[in-house]
């Protein structure tokens, strides 16, 4: 497998990172994300020569399928969603290496046989192998999977030169701050911290990590990030679709679970964190914690922090939709938010007195994630005097969905012979720079962990940080029911009492 030609955008990069022989198992592995997103990871990892000389595959789930039937479905999953085409021969190199073992995720049986499929796969190479043990389970049998691995003493395998067994947990980690500090506890009684491995995709994203090196590897940035400079920061996370076949999740969920708490706060905390002593893990997720610490618990009294909306129907991209609670799945009176939009103030020297507004919503106006750093408005007397023009604020944005890419809007004058500005954006994208085969988030994601490289996973202590300041709202949301839950038309940008949440401050949202 190591020999494989490299993928071009990748030659001429150290090879530093290579991960020991390792043994990935996926419990979970006739699910949904198994086949969109983690076979291809695999696969597409292998065309760039970035496994180990020894890896190998294991499926593990409820069904009693053969080893061969578990190769055919995984191959199917390449076909259908990898980046690059199935390459028969790529293709080859892991099938020969994957196997499949049949088993409940509470069984100390299974466990036992997983633990026997590992060491004769050892005895045929010869060598010992680390599992990367991959939980793509729904999160009610998290907890049994994790017992089982200490129970088997699969979780305290130790290859010496610091390569231990690591577990990938995915989300949704908890749903409140109760259920996420007693999976920590479970988590905790079988791995060490620096074996666990709490995954939120957008941090595998290409912009995501890029805002690290825009923020610390260019000189012009860092005098400016603070509040004397900045008037204040939107995070949107917009989609265009609806909940489609997901409403049963969805209902338990809700936006403020299924997208605020976790993937915008991580991307407040990499904005926003002071610059960590280097680019360890550690010392990255360390800046991380304080400034969510710092952040002030949220007012939920009308006119306070908080908005929640439900989509009503309406059109998009042409075309009508039905609202929230006539799609499939959904009670009819059901007062789940679609939309959440929260007001944070983070009370450190370099941010008092700047607001975060972050907004997430389900059928918006259109699919885009996005960080805003919104700076001062210039004074404009000097244009003023000579034409009364208004002058825009500059706004570098970091937009992360769909055509990852950078842009700062800068003011600049029209040609001609008045003095006369106009705001212009200078843009920056992944796509022409770099060619649009970028890898995805989950191959970064597999390949760190296979490693041992935390930097771009959740830390326990963030997720319970985060929880704290969540577990409030929706505790608030809960008693008050239908009381307080807004509509915006699906194909909107939102609720009016999105809107107002800003405007009370004296700010608009940005279009995206
Ligand atoms: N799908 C995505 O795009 C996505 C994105 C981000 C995060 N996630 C997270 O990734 C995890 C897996 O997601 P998924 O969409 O792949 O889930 P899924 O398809 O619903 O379930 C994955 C597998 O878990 C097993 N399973 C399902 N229900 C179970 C139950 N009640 N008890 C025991 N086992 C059960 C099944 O495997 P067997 O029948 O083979 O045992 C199933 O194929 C979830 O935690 C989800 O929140 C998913």
């Amino acid at each position: 497998m190591a020999d494989t030609p490299r993928h071009p955008f990748l030659q001429g990069l150290s090879k530093h990172r290579g991960a020991p022989p390792t043994v990935v198992v996926i419990f979970g592995a006739s699910g949904d994300l198994t086949a969109r997103k983690l076979i291809p990871a695999v696969y597409n990892l292998s065309v760039d020569g970035l496994l180990p000389a020894d890896f190998h595959l294991v499926g593990f789930g409820r069904k009693a399928i053969s080893d061969e039937n578990f190769r055919a479905l995984a191959k199917d999953a390449v076909r259908e969603f990898s980046r690059r085409e199935l390459n028969p021969d790529d293709w080859g190199r892991i099938a020969a290496r994957t196997t499949y073992v049949a088993g409940d995720y509470d069984e100390p049986a299974a466990f036992v046989r997983l633990a026997a499929q590992l060491t004769a796969i050892e005895q045929r190479i010869g060598r010992e192998v680390q599992p990367l043990f991959y939980i793509s389970t729904p999160p009610s049998v998290f907890a049994p999977i994790l017992r089982h691995l200490g129970a088997s003493g699969l979780a305290g395998k130790y290859l010496g030169q610091d390569h231990h067994a690591k577990v990938i947990i995915e989300k949704p980690f908890g749903r409140d701050l109760g259920s996420a500090l007693e999976l920590n506890t479970t988590i905790r009684g079988v791995f060490a911290e620096h074996q666990v491995y709490r995954i939120d995709h957008y941090l595998g994203k290409e912009t995501v990590q890029d805002l690290l090196v825009q923020r610390f590897a260019n000189a012009i940035f860092e005098p400016l990030w603070n509040r004397n400079f900045i008037d204040s920061v939107q995070i949107t996370v917009a989609e265009e679709g609806g909940v489609g076949s997901r409403g049963g999740y969805y209902e338990q969920s809700g936006c403020l679970r299924d997208m605020i708490q976790n993937h915008t706060m991580q991307l407040v905390a990499l904005t926003a964190m002071e610059p960590p002593g280097s680019y360890a893990a550690e010392a990255i997720r360390d800046e991380k914690v304080k400034v969510l610490k710092a952040i002030q618990p949220l007012s939920l009294v009308a006119g306070g922090d908080v908005a929640r909306a439900q989509y009503a129907a309406g059109m998009t991209g042409g075309k009508a939709v039905a609202g929230y609670v006539e799609e499939e799945g959904i009670a009819p009176g059901s007062t789940t938010e679609t939309y959440a939009a929260i007001r944070l103030s983070i009370n450190n020297w370099r941010w008092q007195g700047v607001p975060f507004y972050l907004r997430s919503g389900k059928r918006m106006a259109r699919r885009v994630s996005e960080i805003a750093i919104n700076f001062k408005r210039p004074p404009g007397t000097l244009f003023a005097e000579s034409g009364g023009f208004d002058l825009a604020a500059n706004t570098l944005a970091f937009q992360l969905q769909p055509d990852e890419g950078l842009s700062l809007v800068l003011n600049t004058k029209i040609p001609g012979l008045e003095t006369r500005t106009q705001p212009v954006k200078m843009s920056f994208r992944y796509s022409t720079t770099f060619g649009s085969n970028t890898p995805e988030a989950y191959e970064r994601l597999v390949l760190d962990a296979m490693i041992g490289d935390g930097t771009l996973f959740i830390r326990g202590d963030e997720a319970e940080t985060s929880w704290k300041l969540y577990t409030p709202v929706l505790a608030a949301w809960a008693a008050a029911g239908a009381e307080g839950l807004d509509r915006y038309a699906a194909g909107s940008w939102g609720p009016a009492s999105g809107d107002a949440l800003l405007a009370r401050h004296g700010h608009l949202w940005r279009q995206p």
